[in-house]
């Protein structure tokens, strides 16, 4: 007989509004966004730590959400891919990644713009060097590495237009 798991609520901000995200002790915050919360852009590929393809932002770190436990997130403030998807802010950004075709399959993405995303956050204007170190951490099988640093930087210079 299988032992009862006693769910935790956790109190946190998502995506800038409050909300409950009920879960048991062991789920991951990616998991607990996908089944908690019904966002579904964290993606949950190696599940080891090593993919990058869960990356959200938490208390304005990047930090890989198939690592952190749901319950350690009380009282903090999490973005995802859709928080920074609903920023007008951020539309030069995922622009710039259609018009460079920064995705073939797009499994990989999300993970690569909220990396993208934390880097500006702290460096606005970022060389490719820094732009390639931000998004070492995330893997894409499909071998699009080099047009993430062309987007971002494409990016930049359409957000300093606008500015
Ligand atoms: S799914 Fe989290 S690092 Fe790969
Ligand atoms: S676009 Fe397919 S894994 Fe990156």
């Amino acid at each position: 007989m299988p032992k009862e798991i006693h769910t935790r609520t956790v109190a946190l901000t998502l995506n800038g509004k409050p909300r409950s995200l009920t879960a048991a002790p062991h789920w991951t915050l990616q998991r607990a966004l996908r089944f908690a919360a019904g966002l579904t852009g964290t993606k949950h590929m190696c599940d080891r730590g090593v993919c990058g393809s869960c990356t959200v932002i938490l208390d304005g770190r990047a930090v890989l959400s198939c690592q952190t436990l749901a319950v350690e997130c009380e009282g903090k403030t999490v973005q995802t891919v859709e928080g920074i998807a609903a920023e007008p802010k951020w539309q030069p950004l995922i622009d710039a990644y259609c018009r460079h075709d920064a995705m073939q399959c797009g499994y990989c993405t999300p993970g690569f713009l909220v990396s993208a995303k934390a880097l500006l956050d702290k460096n606005p204007n970022p060389t490719e060097a820094e732009c390639r170190e931000a998004l070492a951490g995330n893997i894409c099988i499909c071998g699009t590495y080099p047009r993430h640093a062309e987007a971002i930087l494409d990016a930049v210079r359409e957000m300093a237009k606008e500015a």
